[in-house]
């Protein structure tokens, strides 16, 4: 039997990881892990019970009140909050930035930490991140670090909202993004970091096809 491999590609907002994650992940018939989407359900409660996200125990009762669940949907792990299928309304840059900030408290992180490791325990899996392959799955087969520039993830982020039919102003998500940067890279827990023996590819002159070559040319899945 081929071995189920475990995947891991981290990175910065907007650096590509889930449009490359997906595809790599289907190109491979593995299952799609996008963990922002389970802090960010987390913070779509925060913000819906008006949550004070610098207060630790408002987010520990959030935490322990909240039934947070993954669901294979065709190869893609879907969250539900309460039994609420929240994919549309998570994908907003007010959740993003929420999630970034409530991601900086371990109660949040403990909470979401064996969910993640369940999903991919089996292998056979991209799991798509912040600490995939520094904390959650450390012993991961093969580690991404996807990265660009600020510039170009910017530019990035401001046309997808376009393309999805969001209000979006450049301005305005120049200065989420580099909010989102410091709180991600500088929180003492699990901050966002090149995984140590991870494969650097800097994504500004390449297409999403051609990263997702350059990460299969970087991995053998072995022979059947
Ligand atoms: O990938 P994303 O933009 O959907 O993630 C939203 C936020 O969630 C991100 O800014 C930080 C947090 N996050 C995290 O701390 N750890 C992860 N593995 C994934 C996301």
């Amino acid at each position: 039997m081929r071995k189920k491999l475990v995947i891991t590609i981290d990175g910065p907002a907007g650096a590509g990881k889930s449009t490359v994650s997906k595809i790599l992940a289907n190109k491979l018939d593995y299952v799609y892990l996008d963990t922002g989407a389970l802090y960010r359900a987390l913070a779509y409660k925060a913000l819906k019970l008006k949550i004070e996200f610098e207060d630790p125990f408002a987010l520990k009762s959030l935490c322990s009140d909240t039934e947070v669940i993954l669901k294979n949907i065709g190869g893609q792990m879907k969250v539900y909050v309460d039994g609420e299928d929240v994919e549309e309304k998570i994908r907003t840059e007010e959740v993003g930035l929420a999630a970034s900030k409530i991601s900086a408290f371990a109660v949040v992180r403990e909470k979401l930490l064996e969910l993640q490791r369940k999903a991919g325990g089996q292998g056979g899996i991209v799991a798509e991140g912040r600490d995939m392959g520094s904390v959650v799955f450390t012993n991961a087969d093969y580690k991404f670090y996807l990265d660009a520039t600020f510039e170009e993830r910017t530019k990035r982020r401001h046309k997808e909202l376009l393309l999805k039919g969001k209000p979006s102003e450049y301005k305005s998500i120049q200065k989420d993004m580099m909010e989102r940067d410091k709180q991600d890279k500088e929180r003492e827990i699990a901050p966002l970091k090149a995984p140590e023996g991870g494969i650097k590819i800097d994504s500004d002159n390449l297409s999403i096809e051609e990263v997702v070559e350059k990460i299969i040319s970087n991995i053998s899945v072995g022979s059947p």
